[in-house]
């Protein structure tokens, strides 16, 4: 099982969305590990998209995050990063399937409703930047499923 990184991003959450996304996201079968609104610090931003520093959109894109709140969540699955990256679709309106996430309710490539960690080694660093480093990883794998979820 993998663990992902999702986050509704402030144009989602205002435009009322997180029901839909988190449904979309349970119906395909994931599990819901951590979920909290919160409004992320501009340090922590640029974290998060420190693969982008040095785009043209970066300053943009940080103010964007920071903008109001995101519903943060760590969810998880079968090869989830790379399923849940199908489900949100591609970065541009353009090239965005009708049926996915962005295809069905974005129209701006900046906002663009949903993020999704593209690898492990994003998941990771993204759900330790903006919850905790312990939640990467199974910290009690010898308990069965659902108690593993009460300790979390
Ligand atoms: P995330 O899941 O948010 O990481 O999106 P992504 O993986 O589909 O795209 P990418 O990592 O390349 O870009 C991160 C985010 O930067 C995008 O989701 C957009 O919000 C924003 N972004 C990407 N390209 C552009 C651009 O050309 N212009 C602007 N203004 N924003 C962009
Ligand atoms: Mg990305």
């Amino acid at each position: 099982l993998q663990r992902t990184f999702i986050m509704v991003k402030p144009d989602g959450v205002k435009r009322g969305l997180i029901g839909e996304i988190v449904k979309r996201f349970e119906q395909k079968g994931f599990q819901l590990l951590k979920a909290e609104l919160m409004v992320i610090e501009k340090e922590k931003a640029e974290l998060h998209y420190m693969e982008h520093k040095e785009k043209p959109f970066f300053g943009e894109l940080v103010d964007f995050i920071t903008s109001g709140p995101v519903f943060a969540m760590v969810w998880e699955g079968e090869n989830i990063i790379q399923v849940s990256r199908l489900m949100i679709g591609s970065t541009s309106p353009e090239s965005a399937a009708p049926g996915t996430i962005r295809g069905d309710f974005a129209n701006s490539k900046q906002e663009n409703i949903v993020h999704g960690s593209d690898s492990i080694v994003s998941a990771e660093r993204e759900i330790a930047n903006l919850f905790e480093p312990l939640l990467t990883r199974f910290s009690n794998q010898n308990l069965p499923y659902d108690e593993q979820r009460k300790t979390i």
